[in-house]
C-alpha cells in the first residue's frame, strides 16, 4: 500500500473525516488466520481471573468460550433443527455447507488457515479481530500500540464503523452471505439487530477503563444505536439493490420484505398498517422491510434536519417503487445507500449531550404514540432505543418497571399486539413527562401518517358484521 493508501485508510479506520469507503472485514483481509487455540493459552487471552497488571483482561477466551454464543456457533450447525433445515434445503450437512459455515464460523479459505486453525471454532477470535499471522507475536510486547496491530493486519473493532460492519455481516448479512427466506422457510430464525443492545449481550470482554480509553475511543450507547442504525439501514438498502437488479424469479427475494406483514396479517382482522416509510402505498401491499431506515431517519431528524428530510423522501419513494418495477426499486435504494454512506462520517463523530438524547426519545415515544410502531419489527427497535437512552440520561433504573412491562409486550413477536404497545408507550411518555403529541405536531417534519380521513378507525369492523 502507498503511503496515502496508508494514511487513507487509517483516517477511515479511526473516523476522521471523509465520506466512509468500504470496510475490509476480517475475511478479506489477506493475513492468515492463526485459530483459537494460538490465543488460548492461560498465559495469554486464557487465564480464569482478569489480570489487573496488564491492560487487557486476559481473560477473553474464557469469557467467549462460556458465556458468548459465537463460540457455539458452528454446533449448533450439527443440532437437530440445522439438521431438519439442512434436509428441507437439500444440503447433506449444514456443518460442511458454504451457505451456513459463512456466519457461523471464521470460514476463510483453506489457504488462508494456519496449522491450528479448526472450523469448529465457530466464530472464534480472528473472526471479529482479523487474522493474527502477522501482529501474533508483535502484539503482545510492551510497545505495541493499537495503531501498530491495525498496521499489521487487526481488525479495527475498537472504532465504531468497523465495529457496525463487522457485526452488521452476520447480523442482517451483506453482499456475500445473506440468510434467505429460502433459508428463513427451511426454519431458520428471523434475524434482528442492534448494536448497542447486542454488544450489552455478548457479553463483551473488554473492560472500558482510564487505560482502555487512553488507548482506543470510547462511545455512548447513544452514539453507538446510532451509528449501528444507520450502518443496518446501509446495508439494508444495499441488499435490496443487490437483490433487486439481478434478473430473478417472479417473487424478489421475500427475506427483504416485512416478514410479519405476510405472516401475521389476516383476512378478518382488518388493520390498516401504514407508517412513515408507506402512507403512498395502496391497500395490500407488501412493504420492505425498512426498520432501520426508519431509525435512521429518527436520529437525522436529530443531527440534519435536512438530511432526515431527503431520507424520508427517499425511503417513501423505495416503498412505492417496490410495486412499480425493480428498476425504480434497484435506482432509488442506491440513491437511499449513497445518502446514507454520506451521512455515516457525521454519526460517527458526533458526541451525544443529554439534550439531545431526551429530544431523541421524545421523538420515538411520540412516534409511538402516533401508532408508528404497528408492525412489529419497529416495536422491538423503538424498544431497545429506549432503553438505552434511558441508561444513558441515567433514569433507566427509575423506570425499570415501564420498560420490563415494554419488554414483555416485544418479547415474542407472533403474540405482539400494538395497541397494547401503543397504550404502553404512552404511559411511559406520561411518566416521564413528555408533551402529548398535539403539543409537538405543529414541528414534526413528517406527513401525516395516513391518508385514511380523521374519524375513520385503523381497524374496521369485519365485513360479515359486528361480534368478531
Ligand atoms: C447471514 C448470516 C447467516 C446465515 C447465512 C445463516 N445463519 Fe444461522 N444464524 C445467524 C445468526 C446471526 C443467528 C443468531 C440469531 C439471533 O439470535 O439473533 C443464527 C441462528 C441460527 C440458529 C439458531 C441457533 C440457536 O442458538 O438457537 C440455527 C439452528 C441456525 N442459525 C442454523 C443455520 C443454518 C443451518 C444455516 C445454513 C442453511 C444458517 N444458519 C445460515 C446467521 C446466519
Ligand atoms: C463477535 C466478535 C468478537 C469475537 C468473536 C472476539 N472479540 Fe475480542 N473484541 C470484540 C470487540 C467488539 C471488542 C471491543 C473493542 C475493542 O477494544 O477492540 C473486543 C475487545 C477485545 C480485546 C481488547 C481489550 C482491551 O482492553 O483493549 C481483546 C484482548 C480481545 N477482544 C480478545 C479476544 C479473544 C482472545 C477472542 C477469542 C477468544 C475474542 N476477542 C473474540 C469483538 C470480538
Ligand atoms: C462471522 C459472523 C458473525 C459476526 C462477525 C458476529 N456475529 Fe454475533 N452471532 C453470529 C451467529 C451465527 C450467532 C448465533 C450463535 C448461536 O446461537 O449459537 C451469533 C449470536 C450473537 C448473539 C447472541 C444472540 C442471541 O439471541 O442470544 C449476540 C448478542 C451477538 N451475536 C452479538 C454480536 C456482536 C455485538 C457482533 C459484533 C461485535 C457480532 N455478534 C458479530 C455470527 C456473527
Ligand atoms: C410476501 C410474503 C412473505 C414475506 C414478506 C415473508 N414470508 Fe415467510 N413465508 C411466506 C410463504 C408464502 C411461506 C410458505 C408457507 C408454507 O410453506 O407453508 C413462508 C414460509 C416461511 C417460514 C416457514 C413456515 C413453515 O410453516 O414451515 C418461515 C420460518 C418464514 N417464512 C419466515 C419468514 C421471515 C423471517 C421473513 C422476513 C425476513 C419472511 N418469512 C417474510 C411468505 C412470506
Amino acid at each position: 500500500m502507498t503511503r496515502v493508501a496508508l494514511a487513507a485508510a487509517f483516517a477511515m479506520i479511526v473516523g476522521i473525516a471523509g465520506a466512509a469507503e468500504p470496510v475490509k472485514l476480517p475475511y478479506e483481509m489477506p493475513n492468515k488466520h492463526m485459530g483459537v487455540s494460538t490465543c488460548s493459552s492461560s498465559v495469554c487471552h486464557g487465564s480464569v481471573k482478569s489480570k489487573d497488571a496488564y491492560n487487557v483482561q486476559l481473560n477473553e477466551y474464557i469469557t467467549w468460550a462460556h458465556q458468548d454464543t459465537h463460540s457455539k456457533a458452528y454446533s449448533v450447525l450439527l443440532n437437530e433443527r440445522s439438521r431438519a433445515m439442512a434436509a428441507k434445503l437439500g444440503i447433506p450437512d449444514a456443518s460442511k455447507a458454504k451457505i451456513c459455515l459463512d456466519c457461523h464460523a471464521d470460514n476463510v479459505p483453506e489457504s488462508m488457515r494456519g496449522r491450528e486453525f479448526n472450523i469448529s471454532d465457530g466464530v472464534g477470535c480472528e473472526a471479529c479481530h482479523g487474522g493474527a499471522e502477522k501482529w501474533i507475536e508483535t502484539h503482545t510486547t510492551k510497545k505495541a500500540t493499537y495503531e501498530d496491530n491495525l498496521q499489521r493486519g487487526m481488525f479495527a473493532t475498537a472504532n465504531i464503523a468497523p465495529r457496525a460492519t463487522l457485526c452488521v455481516s452476520c447480523h442482517l448479512g451483506n453482499a456475500d452471505k445473506f440468510a434467505t427466506h429460502r433459508i428463513m422457510g427451511a426454519g431458520h430464525p428471523r434475524l434482528s439487530f442492534e448494536l448497542d443492545t447486542f454488544q450489552a449481550l455478548q457479553p463483551p470482554h473488554h473492560q472500558i477503563d482510564k487505560d482502555y480509553a487512553e488507548r482506543k475511543p470510547v462511545y455512548s450507547r447513544t452514539a453507538t444505536w446510532a451509528y449501528g442504525q444507520v450502518e443496518a439501514a446501509r446495508m439494508e438498502t444495499a441488499l435490496i439493490q443487490q437483490h433487486f437488479s439481478r434478473e430473478g424469479a417472479p417473487f424478489p427475494e421475500l427475506a427483504l420484505f416485512s416478514c410479519h406483514m405476510c405472516h401475521e396479517s389476516s383476512m378478518k382482522k382488518l388493520d390498516w398498517m401504514r407508517g412513515l416509510t408507506t402512507p403512498g402505498n395502496p391497500p395490500g401491499s407488501v412493504p420492505l422491510n425498512d426498520g432501520h431506515v426508519r431509525m435512521a431517519i429518527v436520529i437525522a431528524r436529530q443531527l440534519d434536519p435536512a438530511t432526515a428530510s431527503g431520507l424520508l423522501s427517499m425511503a417513501q419513494s423505495l416503498q412505492e417503487a417496490s410495486g412499480e418495477s425493480r428498476d425504480r426499486v434497484a435506482s432509488v435504494s442506491g440513491r437511499l445507500e449513497a445518502a446514507l454512506r454520506e451521512f455515516q462520517p457525521r454519526v460517527a463523530a458526533h458526541k451525544w449531550n443529554a439534550t439531545e438524547q431526551g429530544s431523541v426519545l421524545a421523538g420515538l415515544l411520540d412516534l409511538g404514540a402516533r401508532r408508528e410502531y404497528r408492525d412489529y419489527i419497529s416495536a422491538e427497535q423503538a424498544m431497545m432505543a429506549i432503553e438505552l437512552i434511558l441508561i444513558d440520561l441515567g433514569k433507566a433504573d427509575r423506570y425499570r418497571p415501564r420498560l420490563d412491562a415494554l419488554y414483555r409486550l416485544v418479547e415474542d413477536d407472533e403474540a405482539y399486539r400494538a395497541e397494547q404497545f401503543v397504550t404502553a408507550m404512552e404511559q411511559l411518555r406520561a411518566a416521564l413527562g413528555l408533551a402529548p403529541t398535539a403539543a409537538n405536531a405543529p414541528r414534526t417534519i413528517y406527513r401525516p401518517l395516513s391518508p385514511i380521513p380523521p374519524g375513520v378507525s385503523f381497524t374496521h369492523p369485519p365485513p360479515g358484521g359486528p361480534g368478531r
